[in-house]
């Protein structure tokens, strides 16, 4: 299974999840603090704001327009800012690095 490293502060946590997991999903489900995803995936809320690593941005893809939208309320936004409940993990992104922000708020 594929995995992904997120990083908070001086944590990290490398959680294995199926492949077609979201981000937020792995995160959430496997105790990962600092990504809420109170709208449960549904991208109205903005609450599993994520930095993904510069390496990994050209795998993750753009940001669909909807996403920029919602990223605009998020705290701290920056050009490699994602919400994680709209990045799937594939083998493709099989060692995704994200950094989770300091506050969701
Ligand atoms: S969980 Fe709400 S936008 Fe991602």
């Amino acid at each position: 299974m594929p995995t992904v490293r997120f990083y908070s502060g001086e944590c990290e946590y490398e959680i294995e999840v199926p492949s077609g997991t979201t981000v937020m999903r792995a995160a959430v489900d496997n105790g990962v603090p600092g990504i809420d995803g109170d709208c449960n995936g549904e991208c109205a809320c903005a609450t599993c704001h994520i930095y993904v690593d510069p390496a990994w941005l050209s795998k993750t893809g753009e940001r669909p327009s909807t996403e920029e939208e919602l990223l605009n309320f998020a705290s701290a936004a920056e050009p490699n800012s994602r919400l994680a409940c709209q990045i799937q993990i594939t083998h493709a992104l099989d060692g995704l690095r994200v950094r989770i922000p300091d506050s969701q708020h």
